[in-house]
């Protein structure tokens, strides 16, 4: 062997016996006895043949404290020490190895856990219109940092906020004159960092409104480029034509009349798609995406949580700047001046804009990459009936772009509001969404007159159970949550948007507390703010804000909402009926909503995974809370919306595949309360 035990006895002068015990490696030997002995190693070997052979003898040694190691080593080695000392180690490793597995195991099963955007609804803040805090009449930073509150109270974590950047103002902000600056309206660089400072102490995220088709036309790159700087005389679209000749081409702007203007001081045209102040830039110049990248880069840095894309579909126009084909081509040219008027062939959606849209989004990446730090990209861009378009800007399962562009299509709601026209616009995003996205709702915002007042007042509430009910992330435009209603103003041209903008809604008080300083606001407070304000809802528990909190909250609470399954039930001139359910998760919601003109009965009694009795968990009418229900006669009036909440292990989805979508699936195990991969 290579290893054997050498056992000698040394007798003291004393008397006194000493077991010296050790393990033997012959290949030291030599070394030891020379230096221990330093005698003939043959020597040492006859006293070490002296052994102790029997059990007895052993038995009569004591370990003791301070016992050499040749005594600790005998001990050691004996089978009643070293047995369970082996068993010890093997159960460590095994169960360092089973801890292991379980660790791997359970990474490999969880589910991705939802971004933050996903979480919580995204809440549009109009910043000329959400709280004055100098008393000029508009909107600031330091007024939307009093109220950050408000957010807490709705359960909401997004906020996005349009834009802050210095501009004069010509389409409120979205003309921009400096990308890396606020415009003294709303306060200062230091307002905003503050008000960042404070939303991020509170849990808040701050989406900001990103404009890379345009700048105002007193941005400093405009100068130089019609002064044909060398650096910047392609920063914009510029096209040959002068003051009595035609213009360039027929292309008309958002806006309205032609997107060409000419500048005199250069001698050539220059394309705008939105107002003659706000010139289209040129990205298909390196040096301009560059600059575009500098400015993401100077807002990430700061810690801006995403960015809203403003007007994505405009960024790039045909370089041959032919004629666009009129809608009606017997329609004389010079009568061509809509939006309308044209399709939209050469100035929007054109090849090369996603391949930008994924640069932008890789700079944003690199920033996502800290834990907890995710940074939100949306796009918005109205495709009206082309939805394949707007589903392009949720990029490729390889190369991505959006988290989500902006789905308008429920702004068509009013348009013929009914259960099977929800239903409808529903579907138009569900069945026409990537496999795997996240899905989102918008019923309002800046641009869109408010849903309240198109749809009629009766169906504020059930829009807003809508919203928080379906899969993926809601929009709340500022004010929804108190059911707030456009203004009447006369419209003009350029004011058509204003209507929607009205100061928000606070109190009783002057100016609805939007502006408790001066008696100054840039567009009336809606005349209801006696009735329809943040205080007076707060206390009342049947009021839009409160339903609005409470759906919120259960949104958030409850896992079907959050990674369940949607499934269609019943759609018909009055009433949208779906339900949310997860596997494995006992509680499951049924959602009746009455967007019809009449009280209608609803009949479910032939969808059998549903008890026959169900229980309203939240009527928009708070009178029929908790009220019993049998499925086959489930009453609602007009603008009522009804959730109930059962419970059953019984799963509608896996009878109705077809009629049921999910995001992120994931199954629950009530015993462990966990979710998994399934
Ligand atoms: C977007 C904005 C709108 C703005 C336009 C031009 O559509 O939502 O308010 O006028 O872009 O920037
Ligand atoms: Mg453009």
């Amino acid at each position: 062997t290579s290893e054997e035990n050498v056992t000698w006895l040394l007798k003291e002068e004393s008397g006194r016996v000493e077991l010296k015990n050790c393990i033997r490696n012959p290949g030291f030997d030599d070394a030891d006895a020379a230096e221990n002995t330093g005698s003939d190693p043959g020597e040492r070997q006859e006293s070490a043949t002296v052994k102790l052979d029997t059990d007895e003898e052993y038995n009569q040694l004591q370990p003791y404290a301070g016992m050499p190691k040749e005594v600790l080593l005998l001990y050691s080695t004996r089978a009643r020490y070293r047995v369970p000392r082996e068993i010890l180690f093997w159960l460590t490793v095994c169960c360092m190895l089973a801890l292991l597995a379980v660790t791997i195991t359970v990474i490999a099963l969880s589910p991705r856990c939802l971004s933050w955007w996903q979480v919580s609804p995204v809440y549009q803040v109009y910043l000329r219109s959400f709280k004055d805090s100098d008393g000029d009449g508009v909107g600031d930073l330091r007024g939307i940092k009093e109220k950050l509150d408000h957010f807490l109270e709705l359960h909401i974590k997004s906020v996005w906020i349009s834009p802050f950047y210095r501009s004069p103002m010509k389409d409120f902000g979205y003309d921009v004159e400096d990308f890396q600056d606020v415009d003294p309206l709303f306060g200062s660089m230091k307002d905003l960092d503050d008000l960042l400072a404070e939303m991020h102490n509170k849990g808040l995220k701050l989406i900001m409104d990103f404009i890379p088709n345009h700048t105002s036309d007193r941005h400093r790159w405009f100068n130089l480029s019609r002064n044909r700087d060398p650096l910047y005389e392609d920063y914009y679209i510029w096209a040959d034509c002068n003051v009595t000749s035609p213009k360039p081409n027929n292309w008309v702007s958002v806006f309205g009349n032609s997107s060409w203007t000419y500048d005199d001081f250069r001698g050539q045209c220059y394309l705008h798609q939105f107002l003659k102040e706000q010139p289209d830039l040129n990205l298909r110049n390196p040096r301009v995406r560059q600059e575009i990248i500098d400015i993401i880069h100077f807002w990430l840095a700061k810690g801006v949580d995403g960015f809203r894309m403003d007007a994505v579909k405009h960024i790039l126009e045909a370089s041959h700047l032919r004629d666009e084909p009129q809608v009606d081509p017997n329609k004389p040219p010079e009568l061509i001046t809509t939006e309308w008027d044209l399709y939209h062939d050469y100035t929007t959606s054109q090849v090369g804009l996603h391949d930008l849209l994924r640069e932008f989004r890789a700079e944003m990446d690199v920033y996502s990459r800290e834990p907890g730090n995710y940074r939100f990209m949306a796009t918005e861009s109205y495709d009206y009936q082309e939805v394949d378009k707007t589903m392009m800007y949720y990029g490729t399962p390889l190369l991505k772009e959006s988290d989500f562009p902006f789905n308008f299509y429920l702004l068509d709601l009013p348009q013929n509001i009914s259960g099977w026209w929800a239903k409808h616009l529903v579907d138009l995003w569900m069945t026409n969404m990537p496999r795997g996205k996240w899905p989102n709702w918008v019923v309002g915002n800046h641009d869109r007159s408010r849903i309240s007042s198109s749809a009629g007042k009766i169906y504020i509430r059930a829009i807003n159970m809508m919203l928080l009910t379906l899969p993926g992330t809601p929009t709340t435009y500022y004010g929804e949550e108190i059911g707030m209603e456009n203004i009447n103003i006369t419209k003009s041209q350029i004011a058509s948007r204003d209507p929607e903008r009205s100061p928000m809604q606070w109190n009783g008080d002057m100016n609805a507390g939007f502006n408790n300083k001066t008696n100054i606001t840039w567009l009336p407070v809606h005349p209801d703010y006696q009735t329809v304000n943040v205080e007076a809802q707060m206390k009342d528990e049947g009021s839009v804000l409160s339903q609005y909190r409470s759906l919120n909250r259960l949104r958030q609470s409850e896992l079907p909402f959050q990674r369940g399954w949607f499934c269609y039930i019943l759609a018909d001139t009055n009433v949208f009926s779906y339900l949310r359910e997860l596997d494995g998760h006992k509680r499951a919601y049924l959602m009746v909503i009455n967007f019809g003109k009449q009280s209608a009965t609803t009949d479910l009694s032939s969808i059998q995974e549903l008890p026959a009795d169900l229980k309203v968990l939240m009527s928009t009418n708070p009178v029929n809370d908790g009220k019993l229900f049998q499925k086959s006669r489930i009453l609602t009036e007009p603008g009522e919306g009804l959730m109930m909440q059962y419970s059953t292990y019984t799963r509608f989805h896996p009878n109705h595949p077809a009629e049921c979508f999910v995001s992120e699936k994931a199954c629950y195990m009530e015993t462990i309360d966990i979710l998994y991969k399934c």
